[in-house]
This record gives structure tokens, sequence and C-alpha cells, in this order.
């Protein structure tokens, strides 16, 4: 197999492709449901698999498609637009048998590096950050409209800000005088927060977290990652790559219980469930990248890859 930059594009730069493609040996039809730049459906596609590429930002499917038709690869190859979190509303996978479903979470870097997306800290950057630029919530109207106690959840949970309620306190204060439009008030409101030295570091967490709640990520992970395992056939796998340790934990947890035979509630004295797990853990620990991949790709390293089969008999 190649080395992983080889998936690479001007859109993104995929992690962990060998590892992703050995967990998934042996899935004929595999779901990848962050199609992103095509990076991870390429190398997919070379080993052999069919791939339906889903992603909820259609840009994104417009350039994974034209990039995957252009290599000549596209021929077992479906793009699908549509949200992970909510399989069941997309009536193009319906009834489809899926082996294998990837899920490479966070967006790409393109979305991030284009100013006209407003995910961006650099001056005078709208605050937009949505995926999907047909849903009516962006970051501005986010940090108009949420109230303390979402503001100072979001920055404390998605932003790990120890400040996060003097924080929230700062946005509702000066949105009250000016409202917030552009990252610029942001940063303002960190900066008046943290402290004059704050810099790229911290508005780089923060704004994260903001576009964390904005496209509903942490919420939706939890939400939609059942019913992705209740559509992978017998013995599929789920694989699933985190940068966050929000969005890693909702995912160890839950690959945790499924693997688990009993489901009774630990004070229980007697067991009283089925007692079958749903399935088997594939990556104890998680899955990380190596050094040398992280020297050629730096945001591979705070990647965390983790898997799931499902039962044979389930
Ligand atoms: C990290 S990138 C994936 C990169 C891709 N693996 C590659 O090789 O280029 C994440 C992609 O998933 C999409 N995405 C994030 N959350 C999603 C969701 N809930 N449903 C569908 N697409 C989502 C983003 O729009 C972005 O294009």
């Amino acid at each position: 197999m190649s080395t992983p930059l080889t998936y690479a594009s001007a859109w993104h730069a995929p992690v962990l492709v060998e590892e992703v493609c050995s967990l998934l040996t042996g899935c004929e039809t595999i779901l990848d449901g962050t199609l992103g730049g095509g990076g991870h459906t390429a190398a997919l596609l070379e080993a052999g698999h069919r791939v339906i590429g889903l992603d909820r930002d259609p840009a994104a499917l417009e350039v994974a498609t034209a990039r995957l038709q252009a290599a000549g690869i596209a021929g077992r190859f479906e793009a699908v637009l549509g949200n992970h979190d909510a399989i069941e509303e997309i009536p193009a996978l319906e009834g489809r048998r899926l082996d294998g479903i990837l899920l490479d979470l966070g967006v790409s870097s393109r979305q991030l590096d284009d100013d006209a997306r407003g995910f961006s800290f650099r001056p005078g950057v709208l605050l937009d950050m949505r995926m999907n630029p047909t849903q009516p919530l962006d970051a501005a109207a986010w940090l108009m409209e949420s109230d303390a106690a979402t503001l100072t959840r979001i920055f404390r949970e998605a932003g790990d800000e120890p400040r996060a309620a003097r924080l929230a306190a700062e946005i509702i204060r000066r949105r009250e005088r000016h409202p917030f439009a552009v990252s610029d008030d942001l940063v303002g409101a960190i900066r008046a927060v943290l402290g004059a030295r704050s810099g790229p570091g911290e508005f780089a967490r923060l704004f994260q977290a903001v576009r964390i709640a904005v496209n509903d990520e942490l919420g939706g992970l939890a939400r939609g990652l059942e019913t992705l395992r209740d559509r992978l056939a017998p013995g599929g796998v789920l694989a699933v790559i985190a940068y966050h340790s929000g969005e890693d934990r909702i995912v160890k947890q839950s690959f945790r219980a499924w693997s688990t035979a009993c489901t009774c509630p630990p004070r229980q004295p007697m067991c009283t469930c089925p007692g079958v797990a749903a399935g088997t853990l594939l990556t104890r620990r998680g899955v990380v990248a190596l050094e040398t991949e992280i020297a050629g790709n730096p945001r591979a390293r705070s990647a965390r890859l983790r898997a799931w089969r499902r039962a044979e008999g389930d």
C-alpha cells in the first residue's frame, strides 16, 4: 500500500490511512460518513471496496467526486449528501447493506483555511462555521442567541476553558452593545478574559468550541453512533477517528458498552440481562499515528482511531 500522504489533496490530508484500511479489510460495501476530500475513500476504492461517500458539505462532495473521477477510481463510488448523525433520514441509504462504516470526525483543512467559510480567527472573517451552509444557525447567531449557561457549558466542555463562565458573561456584556459578526468580536472577548497575551493557541481552542456547538458535533455523535451500529451488517466494522477528547470519550464509552456481555447496573446483585455482547472491540487503547506520519501531517498528532466489530450472529 502507498504511504498515507499519497492520498492527500489540496482539500485535506487524511490520517491513519493504512490503519483504517487494515481494520476495514473484508468489508465489501463501506459508508465513508465523512467523505471530505475523499482521501480515505480513494485508499478504500484502490483496495477494492465499494464506497458510499457521505458528507454534509456539498462542496466536499463536489471536490471529492471530481478527484475520484479524474483518478479513474469512481466506478465503485457513490456520493451522498447528508448528516451521518441521522442516517435514518437519508433516503439514498435506506435498505443498503453496510459492511463497514468510517467516520473521520471534524472538519477538512480546506474548510478551515477558506475565510469565506468563517471558521478562522484571522481578522475580519465573518463568524459562520457551518459545515452545511444551508443550516440556519451560524456562529454569529449562536453567539448572539445562546444563554449564559449554554455558552459556559460549551467553553468548559468543548473548549476546556477554566474561565468559561467569565468568557460567557463577557460575550453577553459585549453583544448588548455591539452584535457579534466577525472573528474580531470573539477574539476581543477572549482577550478581555484571558489577558492580552492570549494568542493563536487559545483562539484556536475556543473557536473550535464554537464550531463544535454550531455543528452540534458532540450531541450529534452521541445521538447517531448507535444508529450507525445498528445499520452494520453482521460482522461489520465501525471505525472512528476522533481529534477532540470529548468526541473520543463518546466513542470509547460506546464501544466498551457494546462489547460488554452484561449490561445490568453495576450494583445489581444478579444478572438479569441477556448477557450477550453486541460485538467486539478491535482496538483496546485506540490507534495513534506514528511519529513519521505526524512529521508529515501535524494534524495526525491528536488523532485516535477506534474500531468495533458487530457480532456475526447478531
Ligand atoms: C476530517 S474531514 C474528513 C476527511 C476525509 N477523511 C479525507 O480523507 O479527506 C471531515 C469531513 O466530514 C464532514 N462531516 C463532519 N461531520 C459530519 C456529519 N455529522 N455528517 C456528514 N459529514 C460530516 C465535514 O464536512 C468534513 O468534510
